[in-house]
């Protein structure tokens, strides 16, 4: 090929050296076009919840069917951007042919020169290694509770937040069933934190100290000389949950971070619901690091990387 196109330079001249030096320095597609199946395209759009005020992202969006969809099921707003450029214009003149050219816009873009920071739901249909490249930037670039919805390939050792198998008979490849998976981007929770709430004898002052890792939360908390372990933390987006026992029974915590500050309630028994406020005077950091070796499946093909 570099041997044609030196000769090409040579005889036909500067076209022909604009040819070969676009072709040389065109970025190659990290992935192959497979589309995903419509019943998948309506499942994946069920599990991230898209609606009309959300702006979808689909990256790597092939013939643009995802955002298309969105846009005429749900008024959704969107974006698809693809390196292939006949596939971009197949899309906008689908989303035109459907009325959603308003809606949705097509670019051939590279995805991982795509800013983000805008959507609040990406969807993807990329290889794992592809999915672990684009991570970093997706913590990087999107909001808290922007929903990931996935088909088939994961993100490593992110665990999704919702896994479902649908069946697709006649799939392309590999067998037919399909995995669509959703992760919802967590706020950063790590850190110690204090709060204080009123006991039988006054105030009682709390200190916590979270680690985390993605959406998964651990930790513990100092009251009045005491530590125990917080009980069944979860973390979805910027809102918070735990419990902790104490003399009055059980206490449930729920509250949405904003910068350093939590604002919730606790629920303790048979009591009404007591406001909580949480400072957090140390921050710590999410663990967001790769694992070991991830499995990389394509279709039937699985090799480690
Ligand atoms: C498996 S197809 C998925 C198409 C569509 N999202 C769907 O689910 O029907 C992957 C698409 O990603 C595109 N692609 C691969 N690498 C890319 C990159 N680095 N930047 C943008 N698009 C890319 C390919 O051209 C292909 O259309």
């Amino acid at each position: 090929m570099i041997a044609q196109c030196r000769r090409g330079v040579l005889v036909r001249g500067v076209l022909t050296a604009l040819f070969c030096w676009q072709a040389a320095s065109a970025p190659a597609s990290d992935v192959p076009y497979v589309p995903t199946p419509m019943p998948v395209v309506d499942a994946m759009l069920g599990m991230g919840g898209v609606g009309p005020d959300d702006f979808l992202i689909d990256l790597g969006s092939g013939d643009g069917r995802i955002p298309i969809r969105a846009a005429t099921r749900f008024g959704t707003r969107g974006m698809g951007v693809d390196l292939d450029d006949h596939l971009v214009r197949t899309a906008r003149a689908d989303a035109q042919q459907q009325g959603v050219q308003d809606k949705v816009v097509f670019a051939a873009r590279d995805l991982f020169d795509t800013d983000l920071t805008r959507a609040t739901v990406v969807t993807t249909y990329l290889y794992n290694s592809v999915n672990m490249r684009l991570r970093p930037r997706l913590f990087e670039q999107l909001r808290p509770g922007a929903r990931i919805v996935s088909h088939d390939f994961d993100f490593g050792n992110w665990q999704p937040d919702q896994k479902i198998t649908v069946d697709v008979p006649g799939k392309a490849y590999g067998p037919p069933t399909s995995e669509i998976m959703l992760w919802v981007v967590p706020a950063n929770f790590a850190g110690t934190w204090q709060w204080t709430l009123p006991g039988a004898a006054g105030d009682v002052r709390h200190e916590a100290k979270l680690e985390q890792k993605f959406q998964v939360l651990d930790g513990s908390v100092v009251a009045q000389g005491q530590r125990q372990r917080l009980g069944e933390p979860q973390v979805k987006g910027d809102v918070v949950s735990f419990t902790l026992s104490g003399s009055a029974g059980a206490a449930r915590y729920t509250g949405r971070i904003s910068g350093n500050s939590i604002t919730g309630e606790v629920v303790r028994g048979e009591e009404r619901p007591l406001q909580w406020r949480a400072v957090r005077i140390k921050t710590g950091k999410m663990d967001i690091s790769a694992g070991p070796a991830h499995r990389v499946v394509i279709g039937s093909l699985i090799k480690e990387q």
